[in-house]
């Protein structure tokens, strides 16, 4: 399972990178206009405290082809080589995946609701793609579902594009998606909280300190 931290917030980010174990920081235009700061500053930023080896994606605002192509090489100019260009399914993100993979740059296709739009996007060249789960659970649909058949479809043809699924309110999305083998997620740090905390959890620590001091008081095993 490869996790991706869904934010702009540079603080999050910061403390996200240092805890968990992230392969990289999505974003979006929504994302990216919450933050309402300089865009190029933010970006570098964002680079500059997840390193070179961890991807980044950012979204395209452009709507044909051609611009979504200068966009995405401007973009991975300055954002270096582990860069990914979000773009929207569509006939011309479709045009422009298939330019950018000639150019060697990568794409994770976006805004994907339906398995049909997921295959589209793998065969143009995708080597992502992003289905949003909450979206679909939000007006009854059955997001989860929906990941787990494009996993299913991608691997009946044989297809080497990832599914990043995007797109959680909570925790039990996130486990649909890892149980029927989705390749990667992005989340928020609350959700990355949320993974790992169980009040059970808790409760052992405290009862190992308890224990512990009631016969060692103070001292850690570097000092028995
Ligand atoms: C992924 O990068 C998507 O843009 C994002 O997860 C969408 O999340 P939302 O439905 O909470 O806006």
């Amino acid at each position: 399972m490869i996790y991706i931290l869904d934010t702009a917030d540079l603080a999050s980010i910061k403390r996200c990178n240092e805890f968990y174990p992230l392969s990289g920081v999505t974003t979006n235009p929504s994302i990216i206009a919450r933050a309402n700061t300089d865009f190029w500053k933010l970006l570098l930023d964002i680079r500059e405290i997840i390193g070179d080896e961890k991807m980044l994606h950012v979204q395209t605002t452009a709507k044909k082809a051609e611009d979504i192509v200068s966009e995405a090489k401007l973009l991975r100019e300055r954002l270096g080589e582990n860069f990914y260009v979000k773009i929207p399914i569509g006939e011309e993100g479709l045009k422009s995946t298939v330019a950018l993979k000639k150019l060697g740059i990568g794409v994770t296709m976006t805004a994907i609701f339906t398995p049909s739009q997921a295959l589209m996007a793998s065969v143009a060249g995708a080597d992502f793609v992003a289905p949003y789960v909450n979206r679909l659970d939000k007006i009854g649909g059955d997001g989860a579902r929906v990941v787990a058949e494009i996993v299913e479809l991608l691997d009946i043809h044989g297809l080497d594009t990832k599914v990043l699924a995007a797109s959680f309110k909570n925790t039990e999305q996130v486990h649909k998606c890892a149980l029927c083998g989705c390749h990667s997620v992005t989340v928020t740090e609350d959700i990355l909280k949320d993974l790992i905390s169980y009040p059970l959890t808790d409760a052992a620590v405290e009862g190992f300190d308890r224990d512990w001091r009631s016969v060692y008081g103070n001292k850690k095993i570097s000092d028995m």
